[in-house]
């Protein structure tokens, strides 16, 4: 792809059904499963961004084989013996999940794992993940708190970790770890995070309690081969939902999107801010909610995003600042620390959104965006930092403003949803390379 991509204004409001790629998230912990499953696991739907390509090149390198055909994964799980005497270096790429899920494997496990990443990968915090494995007996060597990591695994024992920030990373790779544990090993966390790990593990043949706060699973169990269906990803989902909020005359449907409560935040405070989405067709296969979203634009008001509720839409902020930059009034987002140590500082990557005409503050842990009213955006220029979220949200914004948005280094997009821009395009919007 181009160095620079323009989206400009849609020619007309955005229509037809989108498909959006499997959900990343679940598609992480089914690779990891199926490593550490005795048989062969399928997994349906595979995104094949460059994330979850990471997680296939971690499974790999712990010495199983996964092959992919179209858009499903086999994988010859290892059984409990995974990782055993190996010594490997795991390029976990741009991807946090990679890395921090892949340490609580490498820790159930006597062999030296060594996970590095790209120069954003090296940036983010490790010890949160690094802390809670030492505890349970394995040596974790962080470089500065950072990657690259060390992880020399062995037998471990059962703790039960609260988590300091919510963070689905740090509690699924502590479940991970606690799969070859004695003991039981609880993780509990101040306001839910996604709970993939949790709804997936009883597919695996993983007996899993799930008490208030917490989630608790015995170590020891074996795991079987399973058959995991992933759900279209709902953080992907969420820039065409936003895109035919904003473009007059649109009316879209997505077609078998993930509706998992602990990620359907962005749904709530669309919704609040007075979108007409439609959520028709809901199942429910192997314990992951789907459903058809129908979505027609809508004239939008602000909100206030409040810190509980932000670890369901924590990867949807982006986005969501740009439909808060064309509603009436100001809307503020509180307790979004996080977004400061993710694959980019995103609090400081949406300041751009100046650049278009918006005004905005940044907080400590939070935005304050003042909307147009449905007025467009102006022109401008912006880089992506090499954060798809970023080049996605600004892309969106783009169908808004008035001549486009350039976006600097879009290809980052295809770290979770490969072919972007080309469906954006086939919907209506003008998309140009440069
Ligand atoms: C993820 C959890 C979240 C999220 C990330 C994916 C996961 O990160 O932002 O994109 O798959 O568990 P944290 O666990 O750091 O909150």
């Amino acid at each position: 792809m181009s160095e620079v991509v323009v989206v400009g204004p849609a020619r007309r409001g955005l229509a037809g059904t989108v498909a959006v790629p499997g959900d990343k998230s679940i598609a992480h912990r089914a690779l990891l499963l199926g490593a550490l499953a005795d048989g062969v696991s399928r997994v349906v739907g595979f995104p094949g961004g460059a994330d979850t390509r990471s997680t296939l090149g971690a499974v790999r390198a712990l010495g199983v084989r996964a092959e992919e055909t179209a858009d499903v994964v086999l994988v010859e799980g290892a059984g409990p013996e995974l990782g055993e005497r190996i010594r490997t270096t795991i390029d976990c790429g741009n991807s946090g999940t990679t890395m921090r899920l892949a340490a609580g494997l490498a820790a159930g496990a006597h062999g030296t794992v060594v996970l590095d990443g790209d120069a954003s990968l090296r940036r983010r915090p490790m010890e949160r993940v690094a802390e809670p494995l030492r505890r349970m007996g394995a040596e974790v060597a962080t470089t500065d708190g950072r990657a690259p990591l060390t992880v020399r695994g062995g037998a471990l024992g059962a703790i039960d970790w609260v988590l300091p920030v919510p963070s689905a990373q740090v509690k699924s790779a502590v479940l991970l770890a606690g799969l070859r544990a004695r003991g039981t090993t609880r993780v509990r966390e101040p306001h839910p995070s996604r709970d993939h790990t949790e709804r997936l593990l009883p597919a695996f043949g993983v007996e899993v309690t799930r008490e208030g706060e917490g989630v608790a699973v015995a170590g020891g169990q074996p795991l079987r081969a399973a058959e995991v269906m992933l759900p279209g990803d709902a953080s992907s989902a969420a820039y065409f939902v936003v895109a035919a909020l904003l473009v007059a005359g649109s009316e879209l449907r997505l077609a078998n999107v993930g509706v998992n409560p602990t990620r359907s935040g962005y749904l709530h405070v669309l919704r609040r801010m007075g979108a007409t989405i439609d959520v028709v067709d809901v199942h429910e296969p192997a314990g992951e909610p789907r459903a058809t979203l129908v979505v027609r634009a809508s004239p939008l008001h602000a909100t206030a995003i409040e810190a509980a509720e932000v670890p369901a839409l924590i990867d949807e902020l982006p986005v969501l600042a740009v439909a808060a930059a064309l509603a009436e009034g100001t809307t503020t987002i509180a307790g979004a620390a996080e977004l400061r140590v993710k694959e980019s500082d995103r609090l400081a990557a949406l300041e751009q959104l100046g650049r278009l005409g918006v005004g905005l503050s940044t907080t400590a842990d939070g935005l304050v965006v003042r909307g147009s009213a449905g007025r467009p955006l102006h022109a401008g220029r912006i880089a992506s930092l090499g954060d798809h979220r970023i080049a996605m949200a600004f892309a969106v914004a783009g169908l808004v403003a008035d001549a486009g948005v350039e976006i600097v280094d879009p290809a980052c997009a295809a770290v979770s949803f490969p072919g972007f821009f080309e469906r954006l395009a086939a919907l209506g919007a003008t998309v140009e390379r440069r």
